[in-house]
């Protein structure tokens, strides 16, 4: 009988992948896909690409035992909010429940004691996943390449970032391939542990990149911390949470974080092909 995956956060940057590379996993009917949605645009989003879409709100847990019936794959990805931490061990305990057998999160990559709340918080879940009994496989990426699409001004050739020294990145559609091979068959996954992080760049590195693309002169505007918290406050993110993130990014660029540039060859182990490159990356990208 087909696998059944059921998928958490499959309509964001990583889930939007997610969804193409198990499109044809679920039309051939080696895997049977559903997609938890929450809206009509998001329902929209998986049924167009053929896979099933049930109803299912991580902040609801009304929806959980429903969407979770007949499962035994559960990809788990939690949004940017504290609640993330409530969201992981409700989702795990309805798992049990339904009798689950894996779960694959996606967390964040840091040393196993970051002092970091908004890479710990992550680790905490995690931990809670391995005291359930269920088999898991962790995914833990650093720096998503497609931020920098949003902090492009194409216009001004404009880099925004707060950033100085490099950190380490991974494309959203990277992990998303990392997340399908596990999905489609989490045995040899099991119990491991996976970083994200292919390549290291500063946005200095990005924006000469981006100059070589496209010929115009890119440069790197370094906003200010409050302009920040004003920006997370804007996108909804709690203040609390948005705090950790802008500490956290204060960390990164005084050097407080020694593994912020690691890198690994995770994509290459498990895909079965080198990452995607962050100049390629930028050039099918920088117009989307
Ligand atoms: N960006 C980075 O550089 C970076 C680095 C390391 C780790 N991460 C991790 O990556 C994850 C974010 O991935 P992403 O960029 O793909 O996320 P995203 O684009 O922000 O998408 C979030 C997804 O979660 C869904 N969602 C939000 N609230 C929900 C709710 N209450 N119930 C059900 N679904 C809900 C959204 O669905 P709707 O369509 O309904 O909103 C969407 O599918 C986070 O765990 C973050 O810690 C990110």
């Amino acid at each position: 009988m087909a696998t059944t995956v059921f998928l958490i956060g499959a309509t964001g940057h990583v889930g939007d992948a997610l969804l193409d590379e198990l499109a044809v996993d679920h039309a051939s009917g080696r895997l049977i896909v559903k997609a938890g949605v929450r809206s009509p645009r998001s329902h929209a989003l998986a049924t167009q690409k053929g896979l099933l879409a049930v109803d299912f709100d991580l902040d609801q847990i009304a929806t959980f035992d429903n969407a979770l019936r007949g499962v035994d794959t559960v990809f788990l990805l939690r949004p940017y909010t504290l609640r993330q931490l409530m969201h992981g061990k409700t989702v795990t305990d309805a798992a049990r429940r339904a009798g689950v057998k894996t779960i694959v999160t996606i967390g964040a990559y840091g040393r196993p004691d970051t002092p970091w709340p908004v890479i710990g918080w992550n680790f905490l879940v995690e931990a809670y996943v391995e005291r359930s009994g269920l088999s898991f496989t962790h995914l833990q990426p650093n720096y998503f390449m497609d931020n920098i699409l949003a902090q492009l001004d194409s216009k001004s050739h404009t880099l925004v970032n707060r950033l100085r020294a490099p950190v380490s990145w991974i494309a959203a559609s990277d992990i998303a391939a990392v997340a399908a091979a596990v999905l489609r068959d989490p045995a040899p996954h099991a119990g491991k542990t996976y970083p994200l992080a292919a390549e290291a760049a500063s946005p200095d590195d990005i924006a000469a990149m981006l100059t070589d693309i496209t010929g115009h002169q890119h440069k790197v505007f370094v906003p200010e911390s409050h302009r920040m918290m004003d920006r997370l406050l804007a996108q909804g993110r709690e203040p609390e949470y948005a705090q950790a993130l802008i500490d956290y990014v204060d960390a990164v660029a005084s050097g407080a974080v020694p593994e912020i540039a690691d890198t690994f060859d995770t994509v290459e182990q498990v895909v079965g092909r080198p990452a995607l490159r962050f100049k390629d990356f930028l050039r099918r990208n920088r117009n989307r």
